[in-house]
């Protein structure tokens, strides 16, 4: 594997691969299985598979979780390298970020005002400057995201086909300790005690889904609202959407698909999951 530690060095070897069908997978590193499930999905569709890790400054709303955001460039280094990765990217800000880089500009007004836009101003603004980039500087033939950031994959798809119409977008299963819980870089600021509370969240999310359709989404969000107050977990917002543009269901419609998301704090971390109601 190599390793490409600022643009110049990027740009010289993938000349040499100018040619190859390119998967693209993005992370902030602290990876985990959902990481590497992504990198096993891209190698099974390209010819190179370029690994980005980069902690982006622009997508954090919240300069704590920023300064918390757990990093290991070693140990990324060596799970990157098992999964089979050809090119790891780990470049600095100053790289990503040059004085004079122009800010992208890109509508998504109607999937930033709900839910986690809603609950992290600015965030996906950042999500979309630094994929711009990436995306710029790697020109990958596809790209691979976790449905685990079920809103991140709407504004990618946006993005893609706005800016890089040529890329095709691959969207993936989110990967689940045992418990249930969905793997995340975060869940390793969580003790052991956090992390079986943590794996209420999928189950609740669960239950919901076994109320599905038979109660309407107002009525099962109470549920799972309740259920989380049961178990003292402090919910930012549990919510039933179609999968298409996030809109609140008051009932529900034949061939539209939902979904449930939720966001929580567990010992004062924020974790996000979610479920799709009709699969
Ligand atoms: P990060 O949180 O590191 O996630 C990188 C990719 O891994 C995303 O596509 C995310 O959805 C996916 N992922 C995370 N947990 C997963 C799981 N349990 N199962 C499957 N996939 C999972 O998302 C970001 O970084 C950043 O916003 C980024 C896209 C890199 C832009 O900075």
């Amino acid at each position: 594997m190599q390793i490409a530690k600022t643009v110049k060095e990027l740009t010289a070897i993938s000349a040499a691969h100018k040619h190859s069908d390119i998967g693209f997978v993005p992370t902030m590193g602290a990876l985990h299985q959902g990481h590497l499930s992504l990198i096993k999905a891209a190698k099974n569709k390209s010819d190179f598979v370029i690994v980005s890790l980069f902690v982006n400054p622009l997508q954090f709303n919240n300069p704590e979780d920023l300064e918390k955001y757990p990093r290991n460039l070693q140990q990324d280094i060596e799970v990157v390298q098992d999964a089979g990765c050809d090119l790891l990217f780990a470049p600095s800000v100053e790289d990503i970020y040059p004085p004079g880089l122009q800010n992208i500009t890109l509508d998504i007004s109607h999937i930033d005002s709900k839910l986690e836009g809603k609950m992290r101003q600015g965030h996906f603004n950042g999500v979309v400057q630094v994929l711009h980039r990436l995306f710029s500087l790697i020109k990958p033939k596809a790209a691979f995201f976790g449905l685990k950031d079920f809103q991140q994959c709407l504004v990618v798809r946006e993005l893609i086909n706005t800016y890089f119409p040529t890329i095709a977008l691959f969207l993936e299963p989110t990967v689940r300790e045992p418990s249930g819980l969905a793997m995340s870089s975060r869940n390793l600021r969580l003790s052991q005690v956090g992390k079986n509370k943590a794996a209420r969240i999928y189950r609740t999310l669960s239950f919901c889904k076994t109320l599905f359709p038979s109660r309407t989404p107002q009525a099962i969000e109470t549920e799972g609202k309740a259920l989380f107050n049961e178990h003292g977990i402090q919910v930012e917002y549990l919510a039933i959407a179609a999968m298409d543009d996030l809109d609140t269901p008051t009932h529900w419609e034949k061939n539209k698909k939902y979904i449930i998301l939720a966001a929580v704090y567990i010992e004062g971390v924020r974790l996000i999951d979610n479920l799709i109601l009709n699969s």
